[in-house]
């Protein structure tokens, strides 16, 4: 079958195509259809059918034979250990931490945070989740107390899991005073923390609330899979939109398991019991489907690595990895090649390992810049695929079906739509533009398997966000094209959202906390390109007046703001203090404007600008800071 025909089936008959792809996962009770749209424009798959996304991922296997396979790999450079854990080991494992959880009253439907550096143990929590049919919410290490604060606020945890620390070059994450803190803030409050208590620190239990990972196991019953619902949510993941609080894109069971199986051969072409590697972290959705439920859904073997591109401790710690473990495909953000290529620039590394197990490399998070791909290309040997995809679908949208049929790459392309997403692009009006037109994306409605179904209870914002602007479509929030060939083009976001090192994230957030300053009165933050993290977050402060702190200061404390309220992956560390902003006369501050300037890019003079002599004042500005013509 070519990806054109299987494209064209799961078009002609959705049903159809969902249901075969269905026979690849256990289903305690099948589902009588696939699609279910008697709520339309709300759609849900397999709503009727029965199943378990831990039995999927981890119980199946050992019932096939294949326990003494291995399921994990960790590999941490940054604690010197590498340790691997065999299907039927993590069967015991994570049945083991479920009943422990159960004792203490989490159950189906009740959420659970986890908030978990790269360890084995952050996978065992999601699966424990998983097999009682509790809804876990995995929160990024690099966010700060508000951060997980307002997480917990949203999803009203019944538990939080957390480890005492996480371990990043050079210094400690102390996760549990972070927990704390965000528990001070805190409306909600949970029944109990449980504690991974690392080697590296050991975190102070607080009494009648915090008990110990290992501890509070001791001598429970261990928990089998309960079957839910098709449409059960298996989990919550935040993501940035265009405000300070977070969306919390849902994941139903069904088509999630459904979708992730048949991606793993169809798109990676991977077979069970090789080893997948995604160099990403639990806390992003591409840890959720390919650290996690992708690679052990299918039975391959996934890579659990707690360390950096380079650093740790070089630019050849990919190759190693990929060499010690015989890894197939690896799957990363383009800024981790970026990061590599900047230290070892002719791949000199490359050659000191053995990388004949690797077969594919995987890009996606940011735009891969052409530059990234060739050196990539040039230096593996192996194709290097692009592909597009959002928190919101949980797997590609746009991409290079090498298990089906290796389509020619074009570099600058994430390819072609993968079935059951109709992706077109449109005029402001909702209406299709032509082949190589620059417009919005949006797929038509509804999306398949494994994408978001609505935001947790924010069902008004779920509509609001992405299916209002182009009714029976939903709005990606990404400008591109599509050339004559049916190729994708993703040239930039629509809305405030910026993309930091592959990291998702929101300037509006950023501006709340910055208007927070007493001193300041007005702000904007936007994304101005970088050579490392494709784009940076910078600040322009409008100072009160009368303010007695120095603009310097301002500055300082801002930075230090953002670190503390959102965390130090907002890697906002560029600010300046300016009299005015740039504004239309209805009073819109002219963001895109200001990007143009900051990147030193020939722009247009806006024809609604108040007063275009402000952009001089903003070129200017931006100069200290390096940036500008
Ligand atoms: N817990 C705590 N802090 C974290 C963290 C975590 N899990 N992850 C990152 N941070 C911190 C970093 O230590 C850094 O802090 P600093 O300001 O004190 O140096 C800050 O957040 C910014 O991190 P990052 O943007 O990752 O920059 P970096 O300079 O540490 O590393 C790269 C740059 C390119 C090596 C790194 O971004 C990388 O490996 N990217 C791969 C992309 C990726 O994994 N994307 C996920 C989506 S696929
Ligand atoms: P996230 O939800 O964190 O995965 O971020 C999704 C956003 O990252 C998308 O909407 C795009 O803006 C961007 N993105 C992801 N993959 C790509 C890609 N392959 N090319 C260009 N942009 C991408």
């Amino acid at each position: 079958m070519t990806y054109g025909d299987l494209y064209e089936s799961a078009k002609r008959d959705p049903d159809a195509f969902w249901m075969e792809a269905a026979k690849g996962i256990d289903w305690d009770v099948q589902p009588s259809k696939a699609l279910f749209d008697e709520n339309a424009p709300l759609y849900e798959w397999y709503a009727d059918g029965k199943l378990n996304a831990c039995w999927n991922a981890v119980d199946r296997h050992v019932e096939a034979g294949h326990g003494d396979r291995t399921a994990i790999i960790y590999d941490s450079p940054v604690t010197h250990t590498k340790r691997e854990i065999t299907f039927v080991e993590l069967r015991n494992r994570v049945a083991t931490l479920a009943g422990a959880l159960r004792a203490k009253g989490v159950g189906k439907g009740d959420r659970v945070i986890i908030y978990m550096p790269m360890i084995p143990e952050a996978l065992e929590a999601m699966l424990a989740c998983a097999r009682l049919g509790a809804v876990h919410s995995v929160v990024f290490g690099g966010f700060a107390s508000h951060e997980l604060a307002v997480r917990i606020d949203d999803c009203t945890p019944k538990c939080i899991i957390a480890a005492s620390c996480g371990i990043e070059p050079g210094r400690v994450v102390h996760y549990k005073p972070l927990l704390d803190g965000a528990l001070d803030q805190a409306t909600h409050q949970p029944d109990f923390c449980v504690i991974y208590q690392r080697e590296q620190e050991v975190a102070h239990l607080e009494e009648g609330r915090d008990v110990n990972w290992h501890g509070f196991q001791y001598g429970v019953e261990p928990a089998d899979c309960v079957p839910v619902e098709g449409n059960h949510p298996l989990y919550i993941l935040y993501t940035s939109g265009t405000t300070g609080q977070p969306k919390g894109v849902v994941r139903h069971t069904g088509g999630h398991s459904v979708a992730l199986n048949w991606t793993m051969k169809n798109l990676y072409d991977m077979n069970p019991g090789e080893v997948f590697w995604a160099a990403s972290d639990v806390g992003w959705v591409v840890g959720h489907s390919y650290i996690c439920y992708g690679p052990l859904t299918y039975g391959c073997t996934t890579v659990v690595f707690e360390g950096k591109p380079v650093g740790t401790p070089d630019a050849g710690t990919f190759w190693r990895v990929i060499r010690d473990h015989k890894v197939k495909c690896l799957f990363t953000a383009p800024t981790a090649f970026r990061a590599i290529k900047r230290d070892d620039p002719t791949g000199s590394l490359v050659g000191d390992y053995d990388l004949s197990s690797l077969k594919s490399l995987f890009l996606a998070g940011e735009r891969a810049d052409p530059d990234t791909i060739e050196w990539a290309q040039d230096k593996l040997g192996v194709p290097v695929i692009d592909h597009w995809w959002q928190t919101e679908t949980g797997w590609a949208i746009a991409g290079n079906p090498l298990g089906v049929e290796a389509l020619p790459v074009k570099i600058g392309s994430p390819s072609v739509a993968m079935p059951g997403y109709d992706v077109q692009i449109l005029d402001e009006g909702g209406h299709p533009m032509k082949t190589g037109e620059l417009g919005a994306i949006a797929v038509k409605l509804p999306l398949p398997p494994g994408t978001l179904p609505t935001l947790w209870q924010a069902e008004d914002r779920f509509h609001a966000s992405y299916l209002t602007h182009f009714p029976g479509y939903y709005e990606t929030g990404d400008a591109g094209m599509i050339d004559e060939d049916g190729y994708l083009y993703i040239m930039a976001r629509t809305d405030d959202v910026i993309n930091v090192a592959g990291h998702r994230l929101s300037t509006g957030a950023m501006e709340e906390v910055l208007a927070a300053h007493a001193d300041v009165a007005e702000c904007a933050v936007i994304g101005v390109a970088d050579a490392l993290k494709g784009q940076l977050p910078m600040g322009f402060l409008c100072l009160n007046k009368g303010a007695e702190t120095a603009p310097e200061q301002v500055v300082k404390d801002c930075v230090k703001m953002v670190r503390d309220q959102i965390g130090p992956v907002a890697a906002f560390k560029l600010a300046v203090v300016v009299d005015r902003l740039p504004k239309t006369r209805s009073g819109k501050i002219l963001r895109g404007t200001m990007v143009k300037i900051a990147d030193g890019q020939e722009f247009k003079m806006p024809a609604t600008i108040d007063d275009p002599a402000i952009l001089d004042e903003i070129a200017e500005a931006v100069k200290p800071l390096g940036y500008g013509a």
